[in-house]
Formats: structure tokens, C-alpha cells, sequence
């Protein structure tokens, strides 16, 4: 027999659109090792508070850590598995698997909590960990990034606004562009953790615990900083969650943005660089095509991003304390994220790692005479005519652009060196941004 959670007060039985509706089972297993990690947390924390014996929670822990992973649905691919009829969630699974094994003993493991603080709980486990590991690919991408600027600190490039050709610039200044986004990222995604590196269990359903828990101490065991200070807010907060998914669509934001840039860049106008054969695709038709779907891709997938964290923020926004079951439909954009980001970024970092460079095509476009108008009319500036006049002086002589540069000696390399402030793209200043 499937062990229940509740039951005893309904006449009938649960319909089968109800279990549609209400099960989260097919997608919160995500959780199981999270939810076996605070029920071994609670059952420990129960013997000083007179629950269970020692040997009573030993039996408990073990016969825990021998339940099978129900198999965790999101990470084999981007669809959740259907539901399952068996279990309503995955603290319901656990709780059956533990009845299984020890019997009637496995009904003290729920004195004291609710399934409020239990999933609380394991969704901040869970989250402190997607954050890390999301900062931790995130650091590798930069670190990619950073490695080819320190190689091209000196490789001109048509810099652009409004996607026209405005300046040069080097590649590697383009590609610390991207590391400074991707550092302030990491950043984000260390500060998420830290600030929701709190642990809800303790709060009960929603007004606390009537048992003795040094709470302090659970939130330790299970290695959080601390333990949540309200119990209405702990079992219904969701910042947490919430800041995950806007740091998770900043990122794809970012990284949506090096994909359009690359997908410029390596188009057959533009042809600057190559997109590594392995990171790329063919046509059914067209026999000579090489396609940029990855970076496509990850340009579609920071749209459906944004999409969840509205999504949530919407979910959220008129909840009352403390409680909902809106809050378990929190859990699959957080799912689905966590394997976006798990696939986006490393294909990005290999495509940072592969790509070719046509330093000669690079090169003849940052020649190019519009790029070099500006610091013409610096040039004039720096002899004595005030940069207005001298703006006017050049645009009325683009046709002459070329002689005009040559008369001021301005070549793509002295435009580059004079950026020699800090944060310019001269590729001294590249060099050593990109080496420090
Ligand atoms: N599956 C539920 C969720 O994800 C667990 C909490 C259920 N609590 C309740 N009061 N029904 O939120």
C-alpha cells in the first residue's frame, strides 16, 4: 500500500484531475537529495528534543540514505517527465520509502515539521547550489574570454554604436567587454547564495515549532550561514528563488548580446572570425552553409529566461502569508534554468575557446577610412582648433580622409595607442587588463 500524507478527514477519494492538478512528483524528485539531506538534518535534531531516541534516528538516517534516487527528471534533458500517479511529491515518496523500511517509526520523522519548512528547506539547498555552479561555468566563459584578449590585445577591429563602424578598437578589448558583464554576474550569483544561505527548517507550517530545536545549530548541520528569523515569511519566501532566476536572465541577457555580436561577426559580410566546425551547423539545402544555431539559440533562450522570472514575480506578487500551493510552481522554471545554464554557457565557452579569427579582414575594416575620422579631427584638436571646428572641418572632407589622416601621421595602430587611459583600447592597457 502507497503510504499517505493525509486523508483520514475526506469521505472520498482523491480524484484523478485533482492528481493531475496537485501532484508535483514528476518534477520536484529534482529535490530528492535535497529532501533525504533535511530529513536526516530533522531526525538528527529530534533527539535532543526528546522525539526519538538515538538509536531510533539512527535507524531513521540510515534507512534515509538508503532510499533510491526516484531519478532526478530535469537533468536527462529539457522535458520533465509526466507525472506520477504513485506519489503526490517528493517528500511524500521519501516519507513512503522510509515506511517501507522501518515501519510505524518512520511516522515520528514528520513531529514538529511541515512539508512548508521541508520544501522551503530543500529548495534553498538546492538553490545555493545551482548559484555556485552557475558562477563557477560563468568564471570559466570569462576566463576563456580572458585568455583570447590577452592573445589579441593588439588585433584591430572596427568598434561599433548603432551597428556602424565607429572606431577601432582591438578584439581583445571586445572580449574583456563580455568579462567585466560576466564578473558582475558571478557576483550576483555569490551574492544570491550568500543571502539566501538560510535555513527554513524549524518554522513549521508557518507560526514555528513546538519542539526544543536549537535551530542554530540544524541550519549548521546542513551547512547553511543561519537560520531563518520569521517563520510566516521563511515558509512562504521566495526571494531567493526569484533573484536566481533575474541573475539567471542577466546572464542570458549578456550572453544573448556576445551571441548577436558573434553572429555578426561571422557572417559572410562581415567575416572576422569562424565559428569552430564542431560548434556549428549545416543547411539540408544549402550544401555551403556553416550556421551560428548555437549562438542562436542562446539568444532565444535569454528571451524564455526573462520570460520565468516574470513568471515568478508574477506568481509571487499577491501571495498572503503564509503558505500557498501557487509556491509549488516555483520549482520547474528554477529546473529548467539550471539546465540552460548548464548547456548555454559551456557551448558559449567552447565557441570563446574555438573560434577562428580573420585578423587580415579585422584589420582592413578598422582601416577603413570612416573609422578613421575621429581622430583626425583630434588631431586638429590637439594643434590648437577647438574640437567643434574641428568636427565640422572633417565632416565636410570625408571624401579626403585618407590624405587628411596621412598628413597627422594616423594609422590604426597610433588611433589604438593613443586610448591609453584607463578602461581604453590601447593594447597596452588591454594587456594588462587582461593579465591582471
Ligand atoms: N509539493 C509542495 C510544494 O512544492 C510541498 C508543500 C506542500 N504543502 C502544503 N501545505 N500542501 O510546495
Amino acid at each position: 500500500m502507497t503510504h499517505k500524507l493525509w486523508g483520514a478527514r475526506f469521505a472520498a477519494a482523491p480524484s484523478a484531475l485533482l492528481h493531475v492538478l496537485n501532484d508535483s512528483f514528476g518534477f520536484d524528485r529534482e529535490l530528492f537529495a535535497e529532501d533525504v539531506e533535511g530529513s536526516v538534518a530533522w531526525a538528527k535534531a529530534l533527539v535532543p528534543a526528546g522525539v526519538l531516541t538515538a538509536s531510533e534516528a539512527e535507524t531513521i538516517v540510515n534507512a534515509l540514505r538508503a532510499i533510491p534516487d526516484p531519478s532526478a527528471p530535469c537533468s536527462a534533458g529539457f522535458q520533465p517527465a509526466p507525472p506520477s500517479e504513485e506519489f503526490e511529491d517528493v517528500h511524500s515518496y521519501v516519507e513512503a520509502k522510509l515506511y517501507d523500511a522501518v515501519g510505524a517509526l518512520a511516522g515520528k520523522l514528520h513531529t514538529g515539521r511541515s512539508r512548508n519548512d521541508q520544501v522551503a528547506t530543500d529548495l534553498k539547498l538546492w538553490l545555493v547550489r545551482a548559484c555556485r555552479e552557475a558562477e563557477a561555468l560563468t568564471d570559466e566563459l570569462a576566463s576563456a574570454l580572458k585568455s583570447r584578449a590577452a592573445d589579441e590585445a593588439a588585433t584591430p577591429m572596427p568598434g561599433f554604436t548603432h551597428s556602424k563602424q565607429a572606431e577601432p578598437v582591438t578584439f581583445g578589448h571586445w572580449c574583456l567587454a563580455y568579462v567585466e558583464m560576466l564578473g558582475r554576474d558571478r557576483a550576483r550569483f555569490l551574492d544570491a547564495a550568500s543571502r539566501g544561505d538560510e535555513c527554513p527548517l524549524g518554522s513549521g507550517a508557518l507560526a514555528g515549532t513546538p519542539l526544543a530545536i536549537d535551530r542554530d545549530a540544524l541550519a549548521k548541520s546542513l551547512g547553511f550561514a543561519r537560520a531563518t528569523r520569521n517563520s510566516l515569511d521563511a515558509v512562504s519566501d521566495r526571494d531567493f528563488a526569484a533573484e536566481y532566476l533575474f541573475t539567471a536572465a542577466m546572464l542570458l541577457s549578456h550572453l544573448s548580446r556576445l551571441a548577436e555580436d558573434l553572429i555578426f561577426f561571422s557572417s559572410d559580410e562581415a567575416a572576422y572570425v569562424e565559428l569552430p566546425d564542431a560548434m556549428a551547423t549545416g543547411s539540408s539545402r544549402m550544401p555551403q552553409k556553416k550556421n551560428p544555431d548555437v549562438l542562436e539559440l542562446a539568444r532565444g533562450h535569454a528571451g524564455r529566461a526573462i520570460g520565468e522570472l516574470t513568471g515568478l514575480l508574477a506568481l509571487l506578487k499577491g501571495l498572503p502569508l503564509a503558505y500557498d500551493k501557487d509556491l509549488q510552481l516555483d520549482k520547474e522554471p528554477l529546473f529548467r534554468i539550471r539546465i540552460v545554464l548548464g548547456t548555454v554557457v559551456p557551448a558559449l565557452t567552447a565557441i570563446a575557446s574555438g573560434l577562428t579569427l580573420n585578423r587580415d579582414r579585422m584589420r582592413a575594416a578598422a582601416e577603413s577610412d570612416l573609422l578613421l575620422a575621429t581622430a583626425v579631427a583630434d588631431a586638429l584638436a590637439a594643434s590648437g582648433t577647438p574640437f567643434r571646428e574641428a568636427h565640422e572641418i572633417v565632416g565636410a572632407r570625408l571624401g579626403s580622409i585618407r590624405e587628411l589622416a596621412k598628413e597627422h601621421g594616423i594609422t590604426v595602430e597610433s588611433v589604438l595607442e593613443k586610448k591609453n587611459s584607463k578602461g581604453g583600447t590601447a593594447p597596452a592597457r588591454v594587456r594588462e587588463a587582461a593579465t591582471s
